[in-house]
């Protein structure tokens, strides 16, 4: 088993913990977030998959993705309660959540996005009128609605707002801008409206497991040098 540990071995060294345990690098995600995460064929898929794939193999470990709703994740209880060692969930870097665990370097540039049906006749933001916006529980799109008036609906992962939107349910979806374009995509009544607040995205690392933390940021770093990072971007986003 691998097991690196910051332990000096005289017996008085303070360390936050295994780097990861036993060999597998335990990676909380929430499925529901394509192109960054989704099941297919029972498979996990996505980019942070991929990137969850890099990071273990810099570490010689193998990934196993446990399946995670987000508001566990984004509230660090899933990483509190050692459900994982990472969390990796297209998850916004933001100041709330920084205070709860450490965030790597940013790997994603990313912002959020309106996406409504085609004949609802919402142009932007200021063109919702009365229309019921959903939003997936715990995101920053919820957090983006609120401070907007929209009182909107809570969904507990990202695919179930979506469907309220084909089933007429709500009239709106703020959600991440890649996502609602895969959604955009796969089915023609739906079109994005408007795209707003920039954010970008990090991987969710315990608060003081800086070891593991350096070793993701190395991950990052290399492929954004290597070009990994660049094909990743051309596999997944449209
Ligand atoms: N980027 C947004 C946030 O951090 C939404 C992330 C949702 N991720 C997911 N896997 N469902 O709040």
């Amino acid at each position: 088993a691998l097991t690196l540990t910051g332990c000096s071995g005289n017996g008085d060294s303070v360390s936050a913990g295994p780097l990861i345990t036993e060999g597998t690098l335990k990676v909380c995600s929430d499925p529901s977030y394509p192109p960054f995460e989704s099941t297919k064929d029972g498979e996990f898929v996505g980019f942070d998959i991929d990137l969850a794939d890099l990071i273990a193999t810099d570490l010689s470990a193998e990934v196993e993705i446990v399946s995670t709703a987000f508001e566990g994740i984004q509230s660090g209880l899933a990483l509190d309660t050692k459900q994982c060692d990472v969390a990796i969930s297209g998850m916004s870097i933001n100041e709330t959540r920084a205070k709860k665990f450490d965030f790597s370097e940013s790997y994603f540039d990313d912002s959020l996005a309106l996406l409504v049906t085609k004949d609802s006749g919402i142009t932007s933001l200021k063109t919702l009128g009365d229309a019921v916006v959903g939003v997936q529980q715990g995101t920053t799109g919820e957090t983006f609605a609120n401070d907007e008036g929209l009182k909107p609906r809570q969904f507990e992962d990202s695919a179930l707002a979506i469907q309220a939107l084909n089933n007429g349910d709500v009239q709106a979806v703020i959600n991440n801008i890649a996502t609602v374009e895969v959604a955009a995509k796969n089915n023609t009544s739906l079109v994005v409206a408007d795209t707003f607040a920039t954010e970008k995205l990090g991987v969710g690392v315990r608060a003081g497991n800086t070891e593991l933390l350096d070793s993701v940021n190395a991950t990052i770093a290399r492929i954004y040098e290597d070009g990994t990072h660049k094909s990743l971007v051309e596999k997944w986003m449209q």
